[in-house]
């Protein structure tokens, strides 16, 4: 392998590893990318809260704790705009998908929370099942 050829590998193995440009090329592509895996980085932060607040929502869902099931689904829900704005590894030609899965998901909490404010918990529990299989929905899809 010559000298270029190894330096252009280096390059985009340090890119993908890295989760950034590497050697400061500054090109517009690099630019988006760089854009997508801050996002990207956003995405795998939030996910595990995402795991521990539908939890939390459902065992406040099952205690009729009101306020504790607000609180949980507000995380769920202030986080979803930065999930429609994330790319995903997998199936990236899917983006429109991707988006309307991430909207599914607001409409399937935001159904439950309005259910639970009418005071039936078990059909809001019910409702939050649903909002739980668009989050396999989009796994089956767009996780690697
Ligand atoms: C619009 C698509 C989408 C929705 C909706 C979604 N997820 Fe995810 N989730 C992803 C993707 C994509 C990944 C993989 C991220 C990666 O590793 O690149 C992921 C990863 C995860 C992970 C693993 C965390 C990690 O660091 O890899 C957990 C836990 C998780 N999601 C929980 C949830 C829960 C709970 C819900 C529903 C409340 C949910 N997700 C809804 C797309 C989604």
């Amino acid at each position: 392998m010559n000298s270029k050829y190894a330096v252009s590998a280096l390059c985009l193995v340090s890119s993908v590893l890295l989760y950034r440009p590497a050697f400061g090329h500054g090109t517009e592509t690099h630019g988006k990318a760089k854009h997508a895996d801050v996002q990207m980085k956003k995405m795998h932060h939030m996910m595990p809260r995402f795991s521990a607040a539908a939890a939390s929502l459902e065992a406040a869902l099952a205690k009729e704790d009101l306020t504790a099931a607000e609180a949980e689904a507000n995380k769920i829900l202030s986080a979803l705009p930065d999930l429609e704005k994330s790319k995903p590894h997998k199936n990236l030609k899917e983006g429109p998908r991707f988006v309307e899965l991430a909207k599914k998901e607001k409409l399937a909490v935001a159904t439950t929370m309005d259910i639970a404010k009418k005071g039936d918990f078990a059909a809001a529990l019910a409702a939050f099942k649903k909002a739980e299989a668009v989050c396999a929905e989009c796994h089956a899809k767009f996780r690697d």
